[in-house]
This record gives structure tokens, C-alpha cells and sequence, in this order.
């Protein structure tokens, strides 16, 4: 079996939780109990408010800072709106771009999500793009077109060279804080799916290096499965990611299966 070269990807998203104060001692927590999980990349994704607290918590570890959305342009009189200028000074290394819940609340589109993914690259941030179908779709056999829509629409006429900044989540939106998770195998089914398309598109090197999320329920007891999939190279964690030992464990889980393959 081919020995995989990427290392596990863990991401937190906190969503519209935690008051400064919890953030930080969250933060705290998971630096703690995650110094020496080298090998992996860990990044911690709180609501703006909570952005610069929790860089103050995580600076001079291994974790890394992520935000949950941004605008596409750099400044102006857009009121409510954050740039990805503003998230890089702020200590951010990530983005998330198309998360479901702002394509199903907040009016997303794959165009919008073009758009800032570009944003995201220009300022020097890595965009987290999230992709996934919902039930009416997988039920009706529609999983792979939606996806493959996404993509071309999401992150069409991005260069070889953007792509190696890219991290994808595939996050079926029927497993998101629903508790019922995808199992390893249809998860690996469009992880593998999404690998393939890369290639296609920007070769077997780009699409070999490519990191490829899966998110939606994920919990140390459901991690280690996953990451056995050959094509799955992490998790974008929401609710588990409130909690630092489970988080954590997600992390560890992942290494474990990673390293049980060398
Ligand atoms: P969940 O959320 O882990 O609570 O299902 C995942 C996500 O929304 O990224």
C-alpha cells in the first residue's frame, strides 16, 4: 500500500460560541494537552471577537489561527463585513470559505465562494473551502455532481500554484451537527472524488499533496476509522471542538491511524 505523505489536518470550528473569557481557557487547554502531537496540524477557529484572544493563547505553539468568514474586498464601507487583510494582521494562517451554514443561512453561493477563497489567497491566508451535499441530493444520487459543481464553480481558474494553499472539507450537510456521521467508506468515496478531480485539473502532484477535510459529527470515537481511508486527511470539527480532551483526542486518533500506516 502506498505510504501516505500527509500528515493529519485537525480544525476546530467554534461557530457562535464562547464569550472571551471561555475562549481563551478553551485555547489554553487544548495547547496543553496537545504539546507534543508534532506531525500534525491543529488549528483553532473562533468567532472574530474571540480572534485576537485566542492568537494571544496559541502564540508560540504549533496551533494555528482560523477564522470562520471573510469579504472579499480590503476595506471600505461594507459595515458588518471582515477582510482578509484584517484577518492576516490579526495572526490568522486560515479561513474558512462556504461553510454550509452560511450557504444555507447566509445566502452563499459557489460564486461568492470563488470569490472570497481569492480574497483569502491575495491576503496570504489558506482558505478552508467546505463542500458537501444535502440529503435530497445523496438520496437521489446526486452526491458527485454536486460536488463536482461546487468545485468547478467554487474554485474554477485557480492556478496550480493557489491550489497548494487550498484545503478542501467535504462536509455531507446531513452529518453536521445532526450526530449521524458518513461512514469511512462514503466518506472516502468523495474524498477520493474530489482527489481525482484535482488531478485532472492540476495535475497528479498537486492533487497528491492536496489536504482533503472531512467534517460533520466527527468524535474520537468515530476519527480513527476515518483517517484510515487513504483520502482523508483530517477533520473540521464543530461541536466535538468545544471540548479540549476531545478535541484532542480527535487529533491523537488521527495520529494514530497515521502513524499505524508507516
Ligand atoms: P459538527 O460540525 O462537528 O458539529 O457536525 C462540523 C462543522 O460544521 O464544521
Amino acid at each position: 500500500m502506498a505510504v501516505r505523505t500527509r500528515a493529519p489536518f485537525v480544525a476546530g470550528n467554534w461557530k457562535m460560541h464562547l464569550k472571551l473569557a471561555e475562549a481563551a481557557e478553551l485555547a489554553r487547554k487544548i495547547v496543553e494537552a496537545g504539546s507534543g502531537l508534532q506531525a500534525s496540524t491543529v488549528v483553532l477557529i473562533p468567532p472574530f471577537t474571540a480572534l485576537a484572544t485566542v492568537g494571544g493563547a496559541v502564540a508560540g505553539s504549533e496551533v494555528r489561527l482560523g477564522a470562520q468568514d471573510l469579504y472579499w474586498e480590503d476595506q471600505g464601507a461594507f459595515t458588518g463585513e471582515v477582510s482578509g487583510p484584517m484577518l492576516e494582521d490579526t495572526g490568522c494562517s486560515y479561513v474558512l470559505v462556504g461553510h454550509s451554514e452560511r450557504r444555507q443561512l447566509f445566502g452563499e453561493t459557489d460564486e461568492t465562494v470563488a470569490r472570497k477563497a481569492r480574497a483569502a489567497l491575495k491576503a496570504g491566508l489558506s482558505p478552508i473551502v467546505c463542500v458537501g451535499e444535502v440529503l435530497a441530493e445523496r438520496d437521489g444520487g446526486r452526491t458527485l455532481e454536486r460536488i463536482d459543481d461546487q468545485l468547478a464553480r467554487g474554485l474554477g481558474g485557480f492556478s496550480r500554484e493557489d491550489m497548494g494553499r487550498v484545503v478542501i472539507a467535504y462536509e455531507p450537510v446531513w452529518a453536521i451537527g445532526t450526530g449521524r456521521t458518513a461512514s469511512p467508506g462514503q466518506a472516502e468515496e468523495v474524498h477520493a472524488h474530489i482527489r481525482r478531480r484535482l488531478g485532472e485539473s492540476y495535475g497528479n502532484e498537486a492533487a497528491s499533496c492536496a489536504i482533503i477535510l472531512y467534517g460533520g459529527s466527527v468524535k474520537p470515537a468515530n476519527s480513527y476509522p476515518l483517517f484510515q481511508e487513504k483520502d482523508i486527511d483530517g477533520f473540521l470539527v464543530g461541536g466535538a471542538s468545544l471540548d479540549a480532551d476531545g478535541f484532542v483526542g480527535i487529533v491523537r486518533e488521527a495520529l494514530r491511524a497515521y502513524r499505524e500506516e508507516k
